[in-house]
């Protein structure tokens, strides 16, 4: 986002009056000095910088927002959109990695039926738009490795091969990082898998999938995200070799009748 997009004027300023009346509320109730709003502009210049914005907004923010407009409407529950969705391309065959993945990286299935809460029928046609990070919890952010949009079968049921993720701490050496380190926190989220549903060309439900081999799960730095509903139950469908363990996992995504 190179500029700020069209959001109402109006709405725009009553939500900016509002978030400097918050704030003055905490510089009141913290007597925080001048020289420390300074340090704080200062930070902001070098998350600026950092290309990192968005990430401090969404760990401090975003799961509010999801819990705000609450549009789970009896469906999976919803979850934050994160800083690195993109546009991403089609796999037919489900395969969401460009590379072979390293030897060691442990191999995920995950399939499941896309239903609608109101009914429960299957939603053949559902688009499934994916992304995560890789065995090293690190995200492609210039390219589709591990990025990708499938279509539910006849019977709602789509499938994916991907690599199990992997904890996710990309800001140690980032402003985000330091500012946790500063208060003794660390910068970790649990690992997880990104999920866009849409029917009939409309957005219907972003989530996270969170992987049970994650040892951050009640410590996801985003408060609030992890939820047993929306973690995986893993099976390991291969033998005990030191080569790459396979797993497969069912999770069945509900749409709920929430306005997206
Ligand atoms: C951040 C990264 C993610 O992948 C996500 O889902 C949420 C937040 C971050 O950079 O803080
Ligand atoms: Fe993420």
């Amino acid at each position: 986002m190179s500029e700020t997009p069209a959001i109402d004027p109006a709405r725009l300023g009553a939500i900016w009056a509002d978030v400097v009346e918050q704030l003055k509320t905490v510089v009141r109730r913290h007597r925080v000095t001048q020289d420390e709003l300074h340090v704080a502009g200062d930070f902001l210049n070098r998350l600026g910088q950092s290309g990192m914005g968005r990430s401090l907004i969404d760990v401090a923010l975003a799961m509010t927002s999801v819990d705000a407009l609450d549009v789970a409407g009896g469906g999976t529950r919803p979850n934050l959109e994160g800083p690195y969705h993109a546009v991403h391309p089609e796999r037919p065959d489900g395969v969401l990695f460009e590379r072979p993945p390293a030897e060691a990286a442990p191999r995920l299935a995950l399939s499941g039926v896309v239903r609608e809460a109101a009914t429960g029928a299957p939603v053949p046609g559902a688009r499934l738009d994916f992304w995560q990070a890789d065995e090293n919890g690190i995200y492609d952010r210039t390219g589709t490795h591990l990025r990708g949009v499938v279509h539910a079968d006849a019977a709602g049921r789509y499938r994916i091969a991907t690599v199990l993720p992997s904890d996710y701490s990309e800001h140690d050496h980032d402003p985000i990082g330091e500012l946790f380190r500063a208060m003794g926190r660390h910068n970790t989220r649990a690992a997880h898998i990104h999920l866009k549903v849409s029917t009939g060309g409309r957005v219907r439900l972003t989530t996270q999938i969170f992987m049970p081999t994650s040892t951050f799960l009640e410590t996801d730095y985003v408060e609030g995200a992890v939820s047993p509903d929306l973690t995986l139950d893993l099976a390991e469908t291969s033998g005990s070799t030191p080569a790459a363990r396979r797993y497969a996992a069912e999770f069945d995504v509900v749409l709920g009748v929430g306005a997206p």
